[in-house]
């Protein structure tokens, strides 16, 4: 992926930020070590790093290939954070008379949304002069041999050689059309001893992935470490991957061999314990030391390409030491310099420690003299390191909340929910459910997640026994490593006995006939015993009453008329009762009481349409003496109809037993009284003192005006439940089929066909229940037709007026006079009227419709308004003048029709 740039366009820059979107750039850093050039870049924020080089001309992706082939190498930490290593002789740098070495990267940042992608392009000049005879380089993914070309020193003899060059002289021929370079050589060949000689042209070896370059006083051949050409050799105990080569070079004169072998160490030189990694490097490397009289001039150590002062080494309890055979670096595991990360195999947590030491040798050689400067950059990652976690219990029973710490692990795992045994709740869940998820962090950078569930949630159970409550709660942790989101979890049960007695309790609630009364038994429920009233609720006793168990719930039902209630007040249409429920603990001998009082609606009066009164009383808890068959009405005669020990029901009507009557604006009372008799007086002449009893019972009869409009309906209460004291007063107008007033039409046959003329026969009945009172008179106070049901439509026809016939009416209305029959009880409850039906004629139409409305007016006999209530139309005087009624009189209305009439 080459592409053209502009040349020059960068050269004088730094750093420069091409493109930035996030906020907040990472932060870049470069810094020239030696041989080598290192470039930081972090945090990364998830993103992936991908690093470009830049040569003059091309820039080109760094593929892992092309990365170990020029000199580049990336290193990632647990962190977020990322190094680009590059050797100053990588291929892209712009090398100026082998002191100056400008390398041009960018580094990209790509996450999953191309358009927040960053580019950073970075360019660092070094300069490094000090270069050894010649310069070896291991880093993770290459070794670099870098030697001073001294060419001449080294002619390649035509024939001397060519015993161990067998092969040479077809690639020799091939050399020869090689174009010089600068000095005048270029490299033709390189020749791999793996130990057996393998001689491969330069193109061939820069295709296999070995990078050769030639500066201009250097030779460069760089190899990737798992190059066909490498082997392994065992120096001093430790494993070495090894590639020896030998480079001609020729001009077009001359060849030369130049030495190009390399060693670096191989993962085996590193030992682990538990605490401790252990890095062995030989002292001397046979395949680029051979000669006996060598010195180890200088080891330097550092860490990540930067070396680290004695005093650094020391602080960071790393420790160097030599032996005859080995340079032997230590270093704890955990120590500074390293990072821990975390993993997940096989779903165990599991973490290493990984750290990049580096080392740095000089070896000089007295004959002749030449200097080697070795340099490692070593990863290093201990094997997995099992990190169990543990569940620690903070649980203060006090408190009634589980706490407990899952840990510990590396700040690069997270929580992501827990499963309990009501389901999985993400992390915000169960802070809005009160859980109280919060990470605990430790100074060593490790953390845990501390958790809070209240033994009151539904995600825990408990089990009781007589001393104790165990509250068990069971956790799935999900957690996940980042950022490769690998996810694991960890099982957990905990439990808690939290000691001593849980009382039980009671709660209680009323609806409009029963007591609820819930026991909630503690851990004590084996020995309860539930009392309700007076008693023990035995097996038998709840069979009186809804029992439902539920767990550790009793859920008891008692209708509040059952005999384990007493009744507190009782009032004409409700009742007051009182459920007294204990709980008795045979052990412990605690007594728990409770009681409930509640008011109940009750038909303690019901009044019957037929006039009948029933009225119960019942015995109540403040005059516990009274015998409830010893009660009377106001006529002591009147004894109950039925008793027993708590209830006396009592059978009357409006005109027994003492009942008194009054109208009360539209309201028609009746009213006695429930009590007991005068006491006997004692001996010594005083009256015994007793609390009085006394229920007083009401009807009332409601005159519901507009109601009442029925015609020729028999007032059904379908309806059993009765209002209890109201009943309505009921005004029905019939029309007779002749004057006898015996027989009556029926309902299904309106409208009615009448001819003109033909008399119409109204009767009109105060009904139910009055007709059981002969002192209720019923008068008619107007009477009209119309042509419209609507009682005020116009046009209306005057039939009565205040209580009179109207005289401006050709035909007028006709009273007859009602007298007691078979059917009529109390005349004074009926009026009979009757008119023609000429009066309704209309001259345009052949037929209409008629209604007929009247008003009547309900009175007392007792207390006739002037007299005038008993008859119709007592003084034709007060015609045209409305007649005062009295208080208690209440007026009505009541309809007929329709009518058809034909002319
Ligand atoms: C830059 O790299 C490209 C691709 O490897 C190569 O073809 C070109 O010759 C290089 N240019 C220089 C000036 O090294
Ligand atoms: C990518 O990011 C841009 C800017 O933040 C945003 O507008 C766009 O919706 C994102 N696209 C996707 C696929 O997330
Ligand atoms: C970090 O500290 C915590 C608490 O002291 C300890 O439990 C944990 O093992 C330590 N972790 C490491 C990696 O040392
Ligand atoms: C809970 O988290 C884990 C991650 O450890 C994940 O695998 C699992 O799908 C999550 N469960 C639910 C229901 O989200
Ligand atoms: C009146 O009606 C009630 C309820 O329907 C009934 O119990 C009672 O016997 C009736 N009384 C008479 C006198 O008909
Ligand atoms: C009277 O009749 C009206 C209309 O039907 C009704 O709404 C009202 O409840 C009745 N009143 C009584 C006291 O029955």
């Amino acid at each position: 992926m080459a592409r053209n740039l502009g040349i020059g366009l960068l050269l004088m820059i730094t750093v420069v930020s091409i493109q930035v979107q996030s906020k907040r750039s990472p932060n870049i850093d470069s810094v020239c070590l030696g041989n080598m050039l290192r470039l930081s870049i972090g945090p990364l924020k998830g993103k992936a790093l991908e690093v470009d080089a830049k040569n003059a001309s091309h820039i080109l992706a760094l593929t892992p290939n092309l990365a170990s082939k020029c000199g580049f190498s990336v290193k990632m930490d647990s962190m977020g954070n990322a190094m680009v290593f590059a050797s100053l002789q990588n291929c892209f740098v712009q090398n100026s008379d082998d002191e100056t070495f400008t390398t041009v990267t960018y580094l990209r940042l790509k996450g999953n949304n191309i358009t927040n992608d960053e580019t950073y392009a970075v360019e660092k000049t070094c300069t490094y002069t000090p270069w050894a005879f010649r310069e070896i380089l291991c880093d993770r993914n290459y070794m670099e041999v870098s030697v001073r070309r001294t060419v001449l020193d080294n002619p390649l003899p035509e024939q001397s050689n060519a015993k161990s060059y067998t092969n040479l002289g077809r690639f020799r021929r091939a050399a020869n059309r090689k174009t010089a370079t600068a000095s005048g050589y270029s490299v033709t060949t390189v020749v791999f001893t793996i130990p057996e000689q393998r001689v491969m042209k330069i193109d061939q070896v820069q295709r296999t992935g070995y990078g050769i370059t030639n500066t201009p006083t250097r030779l460069v051949l760089r190899s990737p470490l798992n190059a066909p050409e490498m082997f392994f050799q065992n120096v001093a105990g430790v494993p070495m991957a090894v590639l020896k080569t030998s480079t001609i070079l020729e001009n077009t004169l001359l060849s030369t061999q130049i030495d190009s072998s390399v060693a670096c160490p191989t993962p085996g030189s590193v030992s682990f314990t538990p605490n401790m990694i252990t890095w062995s490097v030989p002292r001397r490397i046979d395949p680029l030391v051979s000669s006996c009289n060598f010195q180890l001039k200088e080891v330097f150590l550092g860490v990540e390409g930067m070396r680290l002062s004695p005093g650094e080494v020391m602080a960071r309890r790393y420790s160097l030491s030599l032996n005859k055979m080995h340079i032997i670096l230590q270093i704890p595991v955990g120590a500074v310099g390293g990072y821990f990360k975390s993993h997940v195999k096989n779903g165990q947590y599991l973490t290493t420690y990984s750290i990049e030491p580096m080392l740095e040798i000089l070896w000089t050689e007295d004959d002749p003299p030449k200097d080697t400067r070795y340099k490692v950059l070593f990863p290093i990652t201990t094997p997995f390191i099992i990190s169990p976690l543990q569940l620690v219990d903070r649980i203060v029973p006090e408190e009634g909340v589980f706490k407990v710490e899952l840990g510990t692990f590396l700040q690069d795992v997270e929580l992501i929910n827990i499963t309990f045994l009501d389901g999985v709740l993400s992390v915000a869940e169960c802070n809005d459910r009160g859980f109280n998820i919060e990470e605990l962090s430790f100074p060593n950078g490790s953390k845990s997640i501390a958790l809070t569930v209240p033994f009151t949630d539904r995600a825990v159970l408990n089990k009781m026994d007589a001393r104790n409550v165990i509250y068990t709660l069971h956790m799935v942790f999900g957690l996940v490593v980042l950022p490769e989101y690998s996810s694991f979890t960890y099982t957990a049960v905990t439990e808690v006995s939290v000691k001593g007695i849980v009382p039980a309790y009671i709660t209680g609630t009323c609806d409009h006939e029963n007591f609820h009364v819930t026991v909630k038994s503690g851990n004590q429920v084996q020995n309860l015993r539930i009392v309700v009233g007076q008693r023990l609720l035995t097996p038998e006793i709840a069979e009186q009453y809804r029992i439902v168990t539920e767990g550790a719930h009793i859920f008891i039902t008692v209708p509040f008329y059952a005999p384990d209630t007493v009744f507190e007040v009782i009032e004409s249409s409700s009742i007051r009762s009182k459920l007294h429920v204990s709980l008795r603990d045979p052990v412990t001998m605690n007594i728990q009481h409770f009681s409930l009082s509640c008011s109940f609606l009750s038909a303690l009066t019901e009044c019957f349409a037929n006039g009948t009164i029933a009225a119960v009383a019942a015995k109540i808890e403040s005059v516990p003496s009274m015998i409830p068959s010893q009660l009377t009405l106001k006529d002591s005669a009147c004894g109950p109809a039925y008793s027993d020990d708590r209830i006396a029901r009592f059978l009357f009507t409006g005109r027994s037993c003492g009942t008194t009557r009054q109208f009360i604006s539209s309201v028609m009372l009746y009213e006695n009284e429930i009590s007991l008799p005068s006491k006997p007086v004692a001996a010594n002449g005083v009256q015994m003192e007793e609390p009085q009893y006394m229920l007083k019972v009401f009807c009332y009869y409601m005159v519901n005006a507009t109601h009442s409009a029925a015609f020729l309906t028999n007032p059904r209460n379908n309806d059993p439940h009765v209002h209890t004291t109201r009943s309505q007063l009921q005004v029905i107008m019939r029309l007779a089929q002749d004057i006898s007033y015996n027989l009556f039409q029926e309902m299904e046959e309106f409208p009615l066909v009448m001819n003109l003329r033909e008399p119409l026969y109204f009767e009109v009945e105060v009904e139910v229940p009055m007709n059981s009172d002969p002192r209720v008179v019923l008068k008619l106070e107007y009477c009209w037709a119309t042509l419209k049901e609507d009682r005020k439509s116009q046009p209306r026809w005057n039939l009565i007026i205040n209580g009179c016939e109207n005289t401006e009416d050709p035909f007028q209305v006709v009273f007859h006079p009602v007298s007691a029959d078979a059917r009529v009880q109390y005349p004074s409850h009926f009026k009979r009227f009757e008119v023609q039906m000429f009066s309704f004629m209309d001259e345009d139409n052949p037929s209409y419709l008629v209604y007929v409305h009247c008003d009547v007016v309900i009175c007392d006999d007792k207390f006739p308004s002037d007299g005038l209530c008993s008859e119709q139309c007592v003084n034709k005087k007060t015609k045209g003048q409305r007649r005062a009624f009295s208080e208690g009189d209440s007026t009505e209305h009541v309809t007929s029709g329709p009518i058809l009439m034909f002319k």
